[in-house]
């Protein structure tokens, strides 16, 4: 018996041949995300900012989840859009990321609140130790898109960041800035 997999198109990440879970998360989701607060209060609250699309996976010990975000190019203020972000709720389960297209940064954390950044780009492959908060940041002005392969036991632990990271990305001058954050 031969089955028809789902299908991804690597050069935009669309899913195909499968059902699909879509969340999209909008300016008004991302309360106190980004740093400057007043412009985050001036955008237009219904703006997308990113979408993840998951295939319907049974949920379980040793299954896996497979979506694809797609980060939308723009900034708040200075800064550039970017996920809310997350540790997982069962803190030792790690991640895949594997960019598909766009440019951006995926900041990594750990625990103690060390926080470092790999560059996105279509091909690379990011892998996310357990323990280790991630988001996603698109520095560029197209789509950002990104593979991700997690535990389904996983889940997101997003209270545990509501001090922010300790990295911000903005854009001063027409270049990428990272600044670092008090005590973030
Ligand atoms: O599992 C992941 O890490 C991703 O699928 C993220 O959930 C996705 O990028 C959206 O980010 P966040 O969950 O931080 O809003
Ligand atoms: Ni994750």
């Amino acid at each position: 018996q031969i089955i028809q997999p789902p299908l991804v198109a690597w050069a935009n990440g669309a899913f195909s041949h499968a059902p699909v879970i879509r969340k999209t998360t909008r300016i008004q989701d991302l309360t106190a995300v980004f740093a400057d607060g007043q412009a985050w209060r001036s955008c237009d609250p219904q703006l997308p900012v990113y979408t993840v699309e998951m295939l319907e996976t049974p949920a379980g010990e040793g299954e896996l989840w497979t979506g694809v975000t797609h980060l939308n190019p723009g900034k708040v203020g200075n800064e550039f859009f970017m996920t809310r972000g997350h540790f997982h709720a069962r803190r030792e389960q790690g991640e895949v990321y594997f960019g598909l297209r766009g440019q951006g940064l995926l900041l990594l954390q750990d625990e103690h609140g060390k926080a470092r950044l790999e560059t996105v780009c279509a091909g690379s492959v990011h892998i996310i130790p357990g323990f280790t908060a991630h988001r996603l940041i698109n520095t560029g002005s197209e789509i950002l898109s990104a593979l991700a392969v997690w535990p389904t036991i996983a889940g997101h632990d997003y209270a545990a960041l509501q001090g922010g990271f300790a990295l911000r990305v903005q854009e001063e001058n027409q270049q990428i800035c990272v600044c670092e954050v008090q005590n973030g």
